[in-house]
C-alpha cells in the first residue's frame, strides 16, 4: 500500500509538471488564423504610426535614406556598429561596378555589461577609442587620419528621431541600456565630441539603425530588397516605403521617391498576441515596463528568460527537478544560446540536456522525461517568436502591397506579387536552424505555397555595420 501511494504522489507530482506545459502551450498557441489577424494588425498600425507622430506604438521613424547602395560604389569606408552586446569596427573597400567588396574587415569587441548603465562619455569614450586604435591599425599610425578627416558610417541601434542622415536624437534606450543622460542628445554629436577628445578625426556622414544597415547590404547584393529584419538581442524591422505614404512628413520631397523607414516593431502590441502569464510578469519586472512588447516575445535577450520562468513554475508545482532547483529562480540564468543548444540537442537521450542542465543549473540526475519536457518548453517558446515574426514579416509586405493578397490595400489587382527579398541578420535567425525552420513553415501558412515563394529571407552577414558604410559610399558620390 505504500509503494502504491508513493508511485500515486509521484504521478500527481509528474501531472503538475505537464498541467504547466501544457497551460502554457495553449497560452502561446499561434494558429494560422491567429497569424494572419496579427499580419493585419502590423499593418493598421504601419499606417497609424505614418500618419502622425504618436499614433501607434510602431513609432515609424524617418530614416532620411532615400537612395540605397546599387553596386557602384567604390573606395575605402569605414564604420562603427553600437548593438547591445556587442560594438563593432569595420572597414570595407569596394571595387565599384557590380556589388565588389574587395577587401573587408571586421572586428568584434565586447561592450562590458557596466557601460549599459554608466554615462554618455563613458560610453562614447569606450567606442571611439575601439575605433581608433582600430583605424590607427588600418591605417598603420595615425598620421594619414589626422591629415584627412575620414566620414564614418555609425550604426546604432536603437530608436532615434533622425534630424538628418548624419544626425539623430536618442527617443529611449532598449535591450538593458539605461545611461539617462544620452536621451535626448544626438548620438553623433555625442560620438564626435567623444572622437575629438580622443584625437581621432573623423566626423559622422551616416547615422543608421541596424535595420538599415541590413537592408543597404541587402540591397547592394539584390535590387529587389524591400525590407530588413533584425533578429538578435533585440528585434526590429525596416522598409522602403513611397514618400506619398509619410503623410506625418508634411511633402517632405525625396530623391528616389521613397524612403526607408525604421518601423522599431520591437514595440509593436495588438490584442492578438498570445500573451501567457509568464509574459506579463517578464514584463512587469524588466525596467521598461509596458514597452517593447513584440520584443520582449521574439528577441534573443527574453526567449531563455522566458523558458527559465516557466521551468521555475515547473519546479514549484512538482518535484521532477529534484531538490536542486534554486538556480532556476535567479533571472536571465538562462542565455537564448543554451535554450537553443537544449533545444536542437540531437545527442541520444537528450545527454547534452542533461549536461547544461547540471553545469549550468547545478541540476544533476534530471530524468530523461523531464527533460524533454524541458525541450518541450524551448520549443513553444521559439515557435511563437519564430511565427510572430514571419507574421511580422507579411504584415510589412502587405502595407506594401506585396503579399498577393491585398490588392485592395496597395490599390492593385489581385494576383502573383513580384518578388520581394528581405534581407535577415543576428545570430536567433542566422544560428539557430528551429528558429528558421518555424518561420519559413509559418511564412508558408500564412500565405501559401505559391505566394509564398515569392518572398525570399536572405541574410545579409554583417549587413547593420556594412550596409553603413555602404550608405557613406553612396552618399558621398552625390554631394
Ligand atoms: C531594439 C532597438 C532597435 C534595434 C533592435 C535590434 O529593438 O530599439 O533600434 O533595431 O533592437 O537590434
Amino acid at each position: 500500500a505504500a509503494l502504491v501511494r508513493r508511485r500515486a504522489r509521484s504521478w500527481l507530482r509528474w501531472g503538475g509538471a505537464v498541467a504547466v506545459v501544457e497551460g502554457f502551450e495553449e497560452g502561446c498557441a499561434t494558429p494560422v488564423g491567429r497569424l494572419r489577424q496579427v499580419v493585419d494588425a502590423m499593418a493598421v498600425e504601419m499606417y497609424a504610426g505614418l500618419a502622425s507622430d504618436g499614433g501607434s506604438k510602431l513609432k515609424m521613424l524617418l530614416t532620411f535614406v532615400d537612395t540605397l547602395p546599387d553596386g557602384d560604389e567604390d573606395g575605402i569606408y569605414y564604420a562603427l556598429d553600437l548593438g547591445a552586446t556587442t560594438c563593432q569596427v569595420l572597414r570595407i573597400q569596394l571595387g565599384g561596378g557590380g556589388s565588389k567588396i574587395i577587401n573587408h574587415k571586421v572586428e568584434q569587441h565586447q561592450i562590458p555589461q557596466e557601460l549599459a548603465s554608466s554615462t554618455s562619455e563613458e560610453l562614447f569614450d569606450f567606442i571611439s577609442l575601439t575605433l581608433k586604435e582600430f583605424v590607427e591599425r588600418e591605417e598603420n599610425g595615425i598620421n594619414q587620419v589626422l591629415d584627412e578627416r575620414k566620414e564614418l558610417g555609425f550604426t546604432f541601434s536603437f530608436p532615434i528621431r533622425q534630424l538628418s542622415i548624419s544626425s539623430g536624437v536618442l527617443i529611449k534606450w532598449t535591450k538593458g541600456f539605461a545611461i539617462e543622460d544620452v536621451v535626448g542628445k544626438d548620438v553623433s554629436r555625442c560620438l564626435e565630441e567623444a572622437m575629438s577628445r580622443n584625437g581621432l578625426n573623423m566626423r559622422v556622414g551616416a547615422l543608421v539603425n541596424d535595420t538599415v544597415g541590413t537592408l543597404a547590404l541587402g540591397h547592394y547584393y539584390d535590387k529587389d530588397t524591400v525590407a530588413a529584419v533584425i533578429i538578435g538581442t533585440g528585434t526590429n524591422a525596416c522598409y522602403v516605403e513611397r514618400s506619398d505614404a509619410l503623410i506625418k512628413s508634411q511633402g517632405l520631397l525625396t530623391n528616389s521617391g521613397g524612403m526607408v523607414v525604421n518601423m522599431e516593431w520591437g514595440n509593436f502590441w495588438s490584442a492578438h498576441l498570445p500573451k501567457t502569464s509568464y509574459d506579463i510578469a517578464l514584463d512587469d519586472e524588466s525596467p521598461n515596463r509596458n514597452e517593447q512588447g513584440f520584443e520582449k516575445m521574439i528577441s534573443g535577450m527574453y526567449l531563455g528568460e522566458i523558458v527559465r520562468r516557466v521551468l521555475h513554475r515547473i519546479a514549484e508545482e512538482s518535484d521532477i527537478f529534484g531538490e536542486s532547483a534554486d538556480h532556476l529562480s535567479v533571472p536571465f540564468i538562462l542565455r537564448t544560446s543554451l535554450m537553443a543548444a537544449m533545444h536542437e540537442d540531437d545527442s541520444p537521450n537528450l545527454r547534452e540536456v542533461g549536461r547544461i542542465l547540471e553545469e549550468q543549473f547545478q541540476m544533476p540526475g534530471i530524468s530523461l522525461k523531464a527533460r524533454m519536457l524541458v525541450v518541450r518548453v524551448c520549443d513553444i517558446v521559439t515557435r511563437r517568436a519564430a511565427r510572430l515574426t514571419a507574421a511580422g514579416i507579411i504584415g510589412i509586405l502587405k502595407k506594401i502591397g506585396r503579399d498577393g493578397i491585398s490588392g485592395v490595400a496597395s490599390g492593385r489587382a489581385k494576383g502573383k506579387p513580384k518578388r520581394s527579398v528581405v534581407a535577415i541578420e543576428r545570430g536567433l535567425y542566422t544560428n539557430y536552424s528551429m528558429f528558421r525552420e518555424y518561420m519559413n513553415e509559418a511564412i508558408t501558412d500564412i500565405l501559401g505555397e505559391e505566394i509564398a515563394q515569392n518572398v525570399v529571407l536572405r541574410v545579409a552577414e554583417d549587413g547593420s555595420g556594412i550596409g553603413a558604410a555602404l550608405l557613406i559610399a553612396t552618399y558621398s558620390s552625390k554631394r
